[in-house]
């Protein structure tokens, strides 16, 4: 079965075209290569032994996506992750934020709906839930009024593909994310951000390494056990499985609803100062900090209820907080040696 991965040479997309392939999938990545390089399938090959057949291509542009899709016509399964994901950017750029998250993603389900059958991942994220009222967060959680452009692309993608299933063929599985970190055991793919990283490994991991002097912890006096803000911090390989289990599950007809949800997490929270003391265990190193201000829009805490991803799809998280910073310090240490 031939599989559409957008944004597949990413974080997240490379990880789970490695996994597909891992399945015996036949993979073709479409990348703008706006936050990638072609080299990360070198770093798939080096794992799986394949090379993904792969398309440079914007899926801004609707002609190019059409000639795709006329091109590989056997593709009825797609993967999508292609998007802009960075909450102050899109602040600073709400039309980029909204043109390219769904512009794109209009023009890959009109291609779709004209298919006797097709199947489709999205890539969603725990933001929509906001600050929650209970943890651990269930999928019938309430959305809340976004906090970003960014925020508000992923809500309003959710709303455009149920819309769409309703009425066509499509069937999809919605992933909500809680915060994917790590990187493959092998070492040959990770996490590589562009400029100074705002997500909290990555910046550890840059620290660690000496090239960032401290972290900021943004704030130590949310009503919290340590004070710092809690999240549900999720290994990327894991994820990237759940990927091809739901993708399965649309193939095989297995799904309940025309479109399903599902919170992707381990189910545990950690606080900041807890990822930091992990990252001081697995690389035996002090890693320096110093307590700031809290970030404009963070939100306490967030963790998942995982019953329904556990019960329903079959998939659960198997690896823990130190292996997921042991394999982002692993993979920091390669990059910038
Ligand atoms: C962020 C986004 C979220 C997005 C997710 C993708 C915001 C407000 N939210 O989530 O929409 O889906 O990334 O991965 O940006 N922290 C520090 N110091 C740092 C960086 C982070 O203390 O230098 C803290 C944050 O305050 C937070 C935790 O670490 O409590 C995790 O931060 P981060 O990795 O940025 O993820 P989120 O904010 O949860």
């Amino acid at each position: 079965m031939k599989v559409l991965v957008t944004g597949g040479l990413g974080f997240i997309g490379s990880h789970t075209v490695v996994e597909l392939q891992n399945e015996g999938f036949e993979v073709v990545i479409i990348d703008n290569l706006s936050n990638a390089t072609e080299d990360v399938l070198k770093g798939i090959a080096a794992i799986t032994g394949k090379t993904p057949l792969f398309e440079k291509l914007d899926l801004r542009e609707k002609a190019a996506v059409h000639d795709f899709f006329k091109k590989h016509n056997d593709v009825t399964g797609v993967i999508h992750f292609a998007a802009s994901k960075a909450v102050g950017e899109s602040v600073e750029q709400p039309l980029l934020y909204y043109e390219n998250n769904i512009n794109s993603l209009i023009y890959l389900l009109q291609e779709l709906q004209q298919k006797p059958e097709a199947s489709f991942i999205f890539s969603s994220s725990c933001t929509v839930y906001g600050q929650a009222e209970k943890m651990p967060i269930t999928e019938d959680a309430p959305v809340q009024t976004a906090m970003s452009p960014y925020g508000n692309t992923k809500q309003i993608g959710e709303e455009i593909i149920t819309d769409t299933a309703k009425v066509t063929n499509i069937r999809a599985i919605l992933l909500r994310y809680f915060n994917p970190v790590g990187a493959h055991s092998s070492n040959e793919i990770g996490e590589l951000p562009l400029g100074v990283p705002q997500n909290l490994v990555p910046f550890i991991t840059q620290t660690g390494m000496g090239l960032r002097k401290e972290l900021s912890v943004f704030g130590d006096d949310y009503p919290t056990p340590d004070g710092t803000a809690v999240r549900d911090y999720i290994h990327v390989v894991d994820l990237a499985k759940a990927h091809v289990i739901a993708l399965k599950r649309l193939f095989d007809k297995k799904n309940l609803q025309k479109v399903e949800t599902f919170n992707l997490g381990t189910g545990t929270g950690s606080s900041v100062l807890e990822v930091i003391n992990s990252f001081e265990k697995v690389s035996d190193k002090k890693l320096p900090y110093k307590i700031m201000p809290r970030r404009e829009g963070d939100i306490t805490e967030a963790y998942a209820n995982t019953d329904k991803a556990n019960n329903v799809l079959g998939w659960k998280a198997q690896l823990s907080l130190d292996e997921a910073m042991a394999s982002a310090w692993k993979w920091e240490q390669k990059v910038r040696s």
